[in-house]
């Protein structure tokens, strides 16, 4: 498979391959987002409608290009977060980023959406692993990638620094090898069916 299914069903969320339509739905979760987003997402301390139809744009591109799948996080078709899967990490990787409109958070719904991406990634030619990166001073963020199993690898200090408010300039690298995603899967069936 060279490219992801452009809908991602899971227990409570579906993703949805974003498209040019979503300007008014996601350029309002933004907006109701931005205090929530601002410690460590770069792009959000100057949000505005241009930059995220420049955003939409970006992804068609790049899901034509095959660099990065870019998908809405959709509660009943209502768009609560954005998530997707990039080629940034080198041959034989992907890895994945996500962030929820605070109204949806604490509720599992990001890690389902992470565990979605994550199943469909290694069903990419070529793809044996998965990783997470995120700041050291945000735990929320480490915590999904810990819920769904991945492993710790790797602390690093990107040499430009903290790149939104909330950083400390340390990123935390977490990864999921395909072996492992397998096992963790048999199990999560097993488990089901004892
Ligand atoms: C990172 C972010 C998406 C995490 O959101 P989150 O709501 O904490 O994560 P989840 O949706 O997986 O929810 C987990 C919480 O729901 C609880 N939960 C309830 N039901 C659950 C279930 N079925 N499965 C897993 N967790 C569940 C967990 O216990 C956890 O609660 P806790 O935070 O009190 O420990 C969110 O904090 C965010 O959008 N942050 C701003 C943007 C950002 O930092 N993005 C990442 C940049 S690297």
């Amino acid at each position: 498979m060279e490219e992801p299914a452009e809908i991602l069903s899971s227990d409570q969320v579906e993703l949805r391959r974003w498209r040019m339509s979503d300007l008014d739905a996601l350029d309002r979760a933004i907006y109701e987002s931005v205090d929530h987003l601002v410690p460590w997402m770069p792009w959000a301390a100057d949000h505005e409608r241009q930059q995220t139809s420049d955003f939409l744009a970006r992804n068609q591109e790049e899901w034509a290009t095959r660099q990065a799948f870019g998908y809405a996080i959709t509660s009943d078709a209502v768009v609560i977060g954005s998530c997707g899967l990039y080629r940034r990490i080198g041959d034989g990787g992907l890895d994945i980023g996500y962030w929820l409109h605070p109204h949806w958070t604490g509720r599992g719904l990001a890690t389902m959406a992470a565990a979605a991406l994550v199943s469909q990634g290694f069903q990419l030619a070529g793809i044996d692993r998965v990783e997470i990166h995120h700041d050291a001073a945000n735990p929320a963020s480490g915590a999904v990638a810990l819920r769904l199993g991945f492993t710790e690898v790797e602390r690093t200090r990107p040499p430009e620094g903290p790149v939104a408010p909330g950083e400390v300039g340390i990123d935390v690298v977490w990864r999921m090898t395909a072996g492992q995603w397998q096992a963790r899967t048999a199990e999560q069936v097993d488990e089901r069916a004892e």
